[in-house]
Formats: C-alpha cells, structure tokens, sequence
C-alpha cells in the first residue's frame, strides 16, 4: 500500500472517529426526551384510569377528587389517596387480592396500572 494511500485511510479512520464521538455526543439529547415524556405517559396512564374507575368503580366508590358521597360502604378514592398507609404497591395488592363486594371485574396489569396511577393522583399532600 502507498504510503498517501495509507494516510488517506487513517484521515478517514480520524473522520469516522469524530462521527462516532459527535454521535455520541448529540445522542442524549435524542434519547432525552424520551425520560421527560415519563411524565406524560403517566398522566395519560391516569386518563385511562379515570375511564375505568367510571366504569368499573363509580358505582359504589366516589371516584372524583372532590366526592360526591355515595350512600354505600365503599370508601371515597380521594379519602384512599390519602391514607398515609396507600401507596401503588398497597393498591396494587388490594386489587390482585379479592375485593369481597366487587363483581367479578378482571383487572390487566395494565390497567391496574392505571387505576393506581389515577387513584394517587388524587392524593392531595
Ligand atoms: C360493588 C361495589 C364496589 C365496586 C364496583 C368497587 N368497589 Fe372498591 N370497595 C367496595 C367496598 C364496599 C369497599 C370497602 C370494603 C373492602 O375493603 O372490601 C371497597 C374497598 C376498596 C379499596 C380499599 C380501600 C381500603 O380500605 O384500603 C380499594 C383500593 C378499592 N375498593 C378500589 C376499587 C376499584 C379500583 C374499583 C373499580 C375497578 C372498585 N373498588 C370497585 C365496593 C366496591
């Protein structure tokens, strides 16, 4: 090989190099965007949850973050929010379980998800 030859390859090799680097570099700030669109996942994980709890849950759970009281023995999901002792495992786990005066509802992971996601947002401090 030519010696110009081989510096003509390793200018090149030097220039995939700096791509690679300059790739590197700007990569984050594709990639970034995506972790503070967790936020927006999560509220529209609550969106939905919201649907469900008005389909599933409002006929004897006040579902709204201002209840309206229902005349059942049901707890208000905004007075559950704020139980000190609730968080998405504790929800999570009570919806898994069986819930003794709730139909045979079939919950999903999923929508499980976003029925804890909705309930919490209720909580107020
Ligand atoms: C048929 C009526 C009924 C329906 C429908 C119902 N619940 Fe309940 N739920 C109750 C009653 C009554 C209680 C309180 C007694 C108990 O803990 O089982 C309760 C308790 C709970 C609790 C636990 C509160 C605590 O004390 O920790 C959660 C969480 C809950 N419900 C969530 C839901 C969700 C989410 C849905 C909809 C998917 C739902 N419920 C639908 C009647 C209902």
């Amino acid at each position: 090989m030519a010696l110009s030859e081989q510096v003509k390859m390793s200018r090149s090799n030097g220039i995939h190099v700096a791509f690679a680097v300059v790739i590197a570099l700007v990569a984050p700030f594709f990639i970034g965007p995506h972790h503070a669109s967790g936020a927006i996942l999560s509220q529209d994980s609550a969106a939905a949850g919201h649907r469900l709890a008005e389909a599933w849950c409002g006929e004897c759970h006040a579902i709204e973050a201002t209840p309206t009281p229902k005349a059942t023995a049901a707890p208000d999901f905004a007075a559950i929010a704020n139980r000190p002792s609730t968080t998405a495992l504790s929800l999570k786990v009570f919806l898994r379980t069986n819930h003794p005066s709730m139909p045979n509802i079939v919950i999903t992971p999923d929508q499980t998800d976003d029925l804890v996601n909705y309930i919490l947002g209720l909580k107020r401090n």
